[in-house]
């Protein structure tokens, strides 16, 4: 057996040798250069462009602007959200926001003659941050993926508290975080005969071929996505943004290839960030710690209705973390003169556990109790607010051995009392939880005389595994060794499979590829039993089974080759689709995680260094013990940037980001990570995909952050209840 094992990525050789060619590495002859130009207000109206210098300068093939921009489709009808700065008209609605786009030979001369368009606007009265409004909130439209209601009420929403109860009423702040994965969004586009091919980076080709054939006026089959490899997406390539839009629309108008590379400072203003928070929390716990009452009421920003909407479902994980006889949570957006927000790592999940993990420790201290006897006491059985059974749930086990790796036991639970010299030194502790997602999947394979195989799926490898774990499964589907297995993926023309998001990629593609295994078995067997000869005639294929690479009957074995050879064929095609299941929709799917901090505070300096880690979870059936390892450290890692590090500032006059690159915008680096200690805990879930995985990429993100705020407060007795946490909170 393959599925389970650490084994190495198979494409990590091409990754590390530069084989694994990324969006914009592809070589077309002929390709010229696009280069975005960006609004430098936030609100108002382009009044006119004046591009006289920008014409006269060497190599320029086009300027497209808000005047002369080709008219797309309706974006409302795209299938996935096209935020609205599309060169469409010349309303400014963010600083930002792309305005022109400029077409050279080369990217030098485009990027000179890009900053030579000179904009005249005219500018209005702008909301450039949440807190500049934030009196003025509106219901979300469409939440969560229409999957869920903004207001949720469990119970009594004011409940009769008795005397001696306790509470816990606090607002925990999360900024504006951006994904920054190491690869810049990329586009290379090319029209060819009114079919468009782009090679762009993104974490969902199938949404990418809808939306840019809608916008088009293009069938789907018209146009063909290719991105072989992603580095890194963190929900920022989830949407199909305005500049892989703006290169089509670019190649079009120049009738030859081209490339538009986002630099790293648009990586701040075109595809998404997480939003900033504002959350309320509000508990209240009998002395003896059982909750009574939990309240949850976020607000957080989205863009001005015209650019789209998006909104951070923070407190979807208090619905369902605690058992309460109350639980009420609600979200209300701010609109801003701000780029849309999108999905980040945990969206909802990683900013909402930081009020409500946050909160739940405070009430453990008030109680003085340990602040996982305290989880314990309040622990969900069932769904408290769906008010379903979990299709599986081992949260119990996480808090137990992560507890005992961690040595949770020794920490004195009185803030400030623990010492390494002149250091504090803080434990803390919060829980994790992600939804257990699921979307439907195709996937073939091709079997050759020479038993190898080749698995295609339209889905794209964002960096998890996926072209290995695919691998691993049909490998021991067929019988094969995992070296005759090739992986074909980030292909349009692919049988299709959805987003890479919400965790699901694995739940959704692998009973995918297991019934093409499966047909092609099937194949397998029936020539077999049809060639293999007399003593093969009449067996049932259910006595049968395939391994090292032949059939295996009850008396005989045929080699893959042989049975090609006696039936005259060179190959073997088979293709699947797989849908989640409806009875799973009678269960609440989540995986669950158990983090445990150590840090350690220099008292006069104010640093937080985080000094030892552990982290157990319950994330179903592991496929490939290396990556799931690899994406469970990444995730705690992600949460320790947005704990300490991670900010987007702007600037309340201009509107504009004032530390837009990865110089002034921190995120945790070697130096800031000790040894992550992760633990799987043994669950498997029956009922939310035929394999039993849970999904990795988002959960360990979740908890990081509160985990290391509660650590802080218990080495220094100070609670700080606004990301991230810096040294000026520390210093009193
Ligand atoms: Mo994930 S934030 O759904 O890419």
């Amino acid at each position: 057996m393959y599925v389970g094992q650490g084994v190495d990525r198979i494409d990590g050789k091409a990754k590390i040798t530069g084989g694994a060619k990324y969006a914009a590495e592809f070589d077309l002859p002929g390709t010229a250069h696009a280069v975005l130009v960006q609004s430098t207000i936030s609100a108002g109206k382009i009044t006119g462009f004046d591009l006289v210098l920008a014409e006269a300068m060497p190599g320029i093939l086009a300027i497209i602007t808000t005047d002369n921009a080709e008219k797309l489709g309706n974006l409302k009808a795209a299938p996935q959200k096209v935020t609205y700065p599309l060169l469409q008209d010349s309303n400014i609605k963010f600083n930002g926001q792309h305005i022109a786009v400029v077409v050279a030979d080369t990217f030098e001369r485009a990027t000179a003659a890009a900053a030579a368009v000179r904009v005249n606007y005219r500018a209005t009265r702008a909301v450039n941050t949440m807190d500049q409004a934030i009196s003025q909130s509106v219901t979300p439209k469409e939440f969560s993926n229409g999957r869920a209601k903004p207001d949720s009420q469990v119970g009594d929403a004011a409940p009769l508290l008795p005397a001696g109860t306790l509470r816990v009423e606090q607002t925990y702040t999360t900024p504006i975080e951006h994904h920054n994965p190491m690869e810049p969004h990329a586009t290379i586009a090319n029209w060819s005969g009114g079919q468009l091919t782009v090679w762009t980076a993104t974490q969902g080709i199938s949404g990418a071929q809808k939306a840019l054939s809608s916008l088009f006026g293009l069938e789907p089959k018209s146009v063909t996505v290719i991105c072989p490899y992603v580095g890194g997406g963190f929900g920022s390539k989830g949407n199909t943004w305005p500049p892989a839009v703006l290169a089509a629309m670019a190649a079009r108008r120049v009738n030859r290839p081209v490339k538009l590379v986002v630099t790293r400072e648009q990586m701040f203003t075109s595809n998404g960030y997480r939003p900033r928070t504002v959350q309320r929390v509000k508990l209240a716990a009998s002395p003896d710690g059982k909750l009574l009452s939990v309240r949850h009421d976020v607000k957080t920003q989205t863009s001005m209705p015209e650019v789209g909407e998006f909104a951070e479902p923070s407190a979807l994980i208090t619905r369902m973390l605690y058992e309460a006889p109350s639980i009420g949570t609600s979200h209300r957006l701010v609109q801003v003169n701000h780029g849309l927000p999108t999905y980040m790592r945990g969206p909802g999940e990683s900013s909402g556990a930081f009020a409500i993990e946050s909160a739940m420790d405070e009430m453990a201290a008030a109680l003085k109790m340990d602040p996982i006897a305290f989880r314990l006491k309040n622990y969900a059985e069932n769904d408290p607010t769906a008010r379903l059974p979990f299709a599986s749930k081992a949260l119990r086990e996480c808090y137990a051995q992560g507890a005992t790796a961690f040595g949770w036991e020794k920490r004195n639970p009185i803030p400030r009392s623990m010492r390494d010299g002149h250091l504090l030194v803080g434990m803390g502790m919060a829980t994790s939880s992600y939804p257990t997602n699921r979307m439907p999947a195709s996937a073939s394979i091709r079997l050759t005389a020479d038993g190898s195989a080749l698995v295609r799926s339209g889905t794209q490898d964002i960096g998890t595994g996926t072209y290995t774990t695919l691998a691993q499964v049909a490998a021991d589907e067929l019988g094969l060794p995992l070296r005759k297995v090739r992986t074909q993926l980030g292909d349009s023309r692919l049988p299709s499979a959805p987003v890479s998001g919400g965790s699901m990629t694995s739940a959704s593609v692998v009973p995918a590829v297991q019934a093409a295994a499966q047909g092609m078995k099937s194949q397998l067997f029936a020539l077999a039993i049809n060639h293999g000869g007399p003593q093969w005639r009449g067996i049932s294929p259910e006595t049968l089974a395939l391994s090292e690479s032949a059939v295996i009957g009850p008396t005989d074995r045929l080699s893959i080759a042989q049975i090609f050879a006696r039936a005259k064929i060179a190959q073997l095609n088979a293709t699947a689709g797989a849908h989640p299941d409806s009875d799973a929709q009678k269960y609440s799917k989540h995986a669950f995680g158990a983090q445990f901090a150590e840090v350690r505070v220099d008292p006069d300096l104010g640093i937080v260094r985080v000094s030892r880690w552990v982290g157990a979870f319950d994330c179903g059936r592991i496929l490939n013990a290396k990556t799931a390892r690899s994406q469970l450290i990444g995730g705690i890692i992600y949460g320790m940037g947005m704990a300490l590090f991670e900010e987007t500032r702007v600037d309340p006059n201009s509107g504009r980001i004032t530390n837009a690159n990865i110089s002034d915008y921190l995120v945790a680096v070697n130096a800031d990570v000790p040894d992550i200690e992760t633990i799987v805990v043994d669950s498997v879930d029956p009922i939310s995909n035929p394999l039993g995985t849970k999904g990795i990429g988002e959960l360990p993100m979740v908890g990081a952050a509160p985990a290391i705020a509660n650590a802080v407060y218990h080495a220094t007795g100070i609670r700080v209840r606004d990301l991230p946490i810096r040294i000026e909170n520390l210093l009193v």
